[in-house]
Parts: structure tokens; C-alpha cells; sequence
């Protein structure tokens, strides 16, 4: 990487291909973090704070190689020369943190006038947003959003030069920039994205508005990526899209996500696959088939019911009724009886009555999940369900969240500790937060257990016997082979 930079004229005009482009800005933008840093005595900081899903997380790891590249040291939090949220917009209370946030950061920015704030992702990419913040929150330096998180190292450029507010949103985009540097959080593990966008327009849902259309990555560039991760100790790979079952349906040799998998399955080195997330309209029978066949893919299944109710399904535009949803259900347990299955579910809904919201905790009696995720329905402006006129007054929402929230738990409690007492293989991913001489890890169906052990196993796959159920996790013990 150093070699690549070394030979790039900062003095000629910039490349116009991608990604050379940004690498010509990154060693740019270095001579501006050189000198500071020269000038201050130390180095100098940038903190990438990440709201929202594994998309965003992610990107933060793309975004976090670029400022590397340009020199900044990484840290956490907020006291940093450069602080960049990376943001989500799916409901309104991730959008009121972020106001939040900014509203101390610009306190900081007080005291280190320097300070660079920039702000990109999924709530940049609304326009209402982008003028409520060049109108109250002056002080922020960049904005940019879903589709060009690739300029970073271009923007940061700009500002430099220009010393004024920089914006650039794109509406939308055909391409895929490849081969930027990313710095991972976990050694062992990595996130890859295989989609982008999403074209379901769930009617709740703002994320085909924010992150655009359905566009597949090649086979070719995710198989060298994993390949590539693979080389450098990367053990697990999350294959990442907002609906992998549509994978490669645009490409111009289609292939589907299950024949992706199995192409991945058989990359050399490489332990476990998990992927996020799927669409229970377009699971096919070809990926349970997979999925029962290899070593490889973990066995959990992240499979968002949404509601229960086929009425409110339909409004929803989720393409599927309760019958297909718990037809489904039954039929991967059948064929994969250790699966673990996972979902989101919306309280809520417009027009969601008492008798749709039984019809969920009936869904969810049956399936018994390991866990769910349980979301109170968000307006987002925008999207079709925002205008629907029946909305459900708050009490009620609260009342049937709570009840949700006790049944999931409930089910979960019982369901997760159906392991105990056997041996498992686990990925050691840290050292216990609360306990000296423990580590933590995580079973294939995602469970976590605690055992004794040190920072020695960290990314490796060790047997552990599960001694004891906690109810979400296990206690265990290091075993034998
Ligand atoms: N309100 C509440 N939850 C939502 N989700 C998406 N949009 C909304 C919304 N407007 C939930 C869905 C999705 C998860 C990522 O977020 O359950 O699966
Ligand atoms: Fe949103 Fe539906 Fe697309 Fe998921 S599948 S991102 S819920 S529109």
C-alpha cells in the first residue's frame, strides 16, 4: 500500500478512475496530517462513531482504512481531530441520537478548533436532514452519503482546501468502487459485502430510498475478497445485503445466492460462513440445500417475520402470508433440526388491530426463535406507510411491545439452552468484560459462552463443553477435540 502511494505524482492532475483517485487525495490529504501533527507534537486523531446494522459497520471499516492511509490514528469516541458518524436513518430514535450527539460535539469543537466533524450514511441521504444541518449545525465540515463513502480521502481534500462546509450526496449509483483499504475491527472475523441497496420497498421501510437500488457485487471480486481475508487470519466471514436470497439476480451471468455459497464453502482456510439477511420471500429450496450440506455455514438463519398477521403483511408489502411464513419455518427445521432462527418483528404497523398483533405472538409461540430483535413501529417520512391514516395511539403500542418483549424472552430462555451439556466447536472472539482469566466466545448458531481461559485463543476454534445454560448464553469449559 505504501509502495502504491510512494508512486503517485501529487503534483500532476488527479487520476480520473477509481479507486486511484482516492489514493492520489489519501497521500494528499497525508502532507496536511504530517504537518499538523509536526506542529502539535503528536499525533493526530480520528474517532469513527457507527449507528445501525452490519452495513454500516462495515463501511466504518472502509472508512477507518482511508483516514489510516492518510495517517490519522484510530480511537474511540469523540475527542479526536476527526470525528465522522456514520449514520442510520431506519427509524427516528437513531436520527434524535445523532442531533443529540452533535449538539455536544459542537462544544467540543469549542475548545480544538481544528476538529474536523464529518457526517455520512443512511440519514444524509435525506434531504431534510442535509438542511436542518447546514441551517443549526454550522460546524460540521463534511457531508457525504451512502453512495460515495469511497471519496472520503476527495472530500476531506476539499475542506482542507476550500475551508467551507463540503456536501455531497449522490441520489444514486451504478458502481462499485473495489480495492479500498479497510482496517478491521476483529482480526479473525469480517464482514463482506456481497449486495448494495435493496428493491423490496417494504412500506414501512425508508433503506431502498437511502441505499438505493439492488446492485450484486461480481462472484469474482467477493471469492478474491474472502481469499484475500482468508491470507490475513480471517476465520469467519458475515456475507453482507439487505436481501442476499435476490444475490446476483442483475449480474450479467446470473448466479444465485446458494451457488455463492457454495463457491465460498469451498475457499481453503476458511472455518465458518454466516450471511444477513434473508428475505422469506426468496428463500429457495436450492440455499436450504446448501446450507444442510456444508461444514461451513453456520447454522442460523436470520429470518425477519415482520408481523404475523397476513393482513398487515400484505400492507406491509412483504410479499408473503403467515401460513408461507410458518410453512417455511417448519420446513428448514425439518431439513436443519439444529438451526437456530432468528427474526425482527414491527409492533404497531398502521392499522395493526389486537387481533393482528395475536396472530405475531401466535407466530412466535410456534417458531420459538432463538432471539428476536422487537421494534416499535417508526414513521418514516417518505414511505408509503407514513401516510397511512390509521395509526396506532402509543399506549397501545407500548402495551403489546412489552407483552412481545416478555414472550420472545421467555421463549428464547428455553429454547437457547437446548445445547447443554454437549461439546461445541467455538470462535474465541475476546477476553470476558467482566470477568479476569475468562474468554468469550460464540457457538455456529451464534450463542454465546463464557469459559476460562487467555488473550492466547483469541481467534481461534476450540471444543467447549457447555456446562451450564444462563438463559441468552452458557458458562462452559475448554475440551478435548
Ligand atoms: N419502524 C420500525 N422498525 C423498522 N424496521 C425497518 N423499518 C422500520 C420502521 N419504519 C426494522 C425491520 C427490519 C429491521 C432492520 O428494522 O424489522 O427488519
Ligand atoms: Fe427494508 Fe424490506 Fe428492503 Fe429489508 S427487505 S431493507 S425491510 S425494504
Amino acid at each position: 500500500m505504501n509502495d502504491l502511494l510512494d508512486s503517485i505524482d501529487i503534483t500532476a492532475a488527479p487520476p480520473e478512475n477509481e479507486p486511484m483517485r482516492q489514493y492520489y487525495f489519501m497521500k494528499k490529504c497525508r502532507g496536511y496530517v504530517e504537518a499538523e501533527s509536526k506542529r502539535l507534537g503528536r499525533p493526530l486523531y480520528a474517532a469513527i462513531n457507527t449507528f445501525g446494522c452490519q452495513m454500516n459497520a462495515r463501511d466504518s471499516e472502509k472508512l477507518l482504512g482511508t483516514l489510516e492511509q492518510i495517517g490519522f490514528v484510530g480511537t474511540e469516541g469523540e475527542d479526536a481531530d476527526f470525528v465522522l458518524y456514520n449514520t442510520c436513518t431506519v427509524r427516528e430514535n437513531a436520527n434524535q441520537r445523532v442531533y443529540g450527539r452533535l449538539g455536544q460535539l459542537n462544544n467540543k469543537k469549542k475548545s480544538n478548533p481544528h476538529m474536523i466533524i464529518a457526517l455520512c450514511g443512511c440519514m444524509m441521504q435525506e434531504e431534510q436532514v442535509v438542511a436542518k444541518i447546514r441551517k443549526s449545525y454550522r460546524f460540521v465540515d463534511i457531508i457525504f452519503g451512502t453512495h460515495n463513502i469511497f471519496k472520503l480521502a476527495e472530500l476531506l481534500w476539499e475542506r482542507l482546501d476550500r475551508e467551507k462546509m463540503v456536501v455531497d450526496i449522490w441520489e444514486g449509483t451504478e458502481s462499485i468502487v473495489e480495492d479500498l483499504p479497510t482496517e478491521r475491527k476483529y482480526a479473525f472475523k469480517s464482514g463482506v459485502n456481497i449486495m448494495f441497496g435493496c428493491n423490496n420497498f417494504c412500506s414501512y421501510c425508508i433503506v431502498p430510498y437511502v441505499r438505493g437500488r439492488e446492485r450484486s457485487r461480481s462472484p469474482e471480486d467477493i471469492l478474491d475478497e474472502i481469499r484475500t481475508l482468508v491470507a490475513d487470519g480471517v476465520v469467519e466471514v458475515m456475507l453482507l445485503g439487505q436481501n442476499v436470497n435476490s444475490y446476483g439476480k442483475t449480474l450479467e451471468h446470473p448466479i444465485s445466492f446458494a451457488e455463492l455459497l457454495r463457491r465460498v464453502n469451498e475457499i481453503p482456510g476458511l472455518e465458518r460462513i454466516r450471511f444477513m439477511t434473508s428475505h422469506p420471500k426468496d428463500l429457495s429450496d436450492e440455499l436450504i440445500q446448501v446450507m444442510k450440506e456444508s461444514d461451513k455455514v453456520c447454522r442460523h438463519l436470520h429470518l425477519p417475520l415482520q408481523s404475523g398477521s397476513s393482513r398487515i403483511l400484505s400492507a406491509m408489502n412483504r410479499r408473503y402470508t403467515k401460513e408461507q411464513y410458518l410453512a417455511l419455518a417448519d420446513k428448514i427445521k425439518t431439513e436443519i433440526p439444529d438451526i437456530s432462527l432468528t427474526t425482527d418483528i414491527i409492533v404497531g404497523f398502521p392499522g395493526e388491530t389486537d387481533d393482528d398483533f395475536e396472530e405475531t405472538m401466535d407466530v412466535v409461540r410456534r417458531v420459538r426463535y432463538d432471539s428476536a430483535f422487537t421494534f416499535i413501529y417508526s414513521k418514516r417520512t417518505g414511505t408509503p406507510a407514513a401516510s397511512m391514516i390509521d395509526q396506532v395511539p402509543e399506549a397501545v403500542v407500548k402495551e403489546r411491545f412489552d407483552r412481545l418483549l416478555a414472550e420472545v424472552q421467555r421463549i428464547s430462555a428455553e429454547v437457547s439452552g437446548r445445547d447443554i451439556h454437549t461439546r461445541q466447536k467455538v470462535l474465541v472472539e475476546e477476553l470476558d468484560d467482566h470477568v479476569e482469566g475468562m474468554v468469550t466466545g460464540r457457538l455456529g448458531n451464534n450463542t454465546v459462552v463464557h469459559f476460562r481461559g487467555g488473550a492466547e485463543l483469541i481467534g481461534s476454534i476450540v471444543t467447549v463443553y457447555l456446562e451450564e445454560s444462563k438463559g441468552f448464553y452458557y458458562m462452559g469449559t475448554l475440551a478435548e477435540d
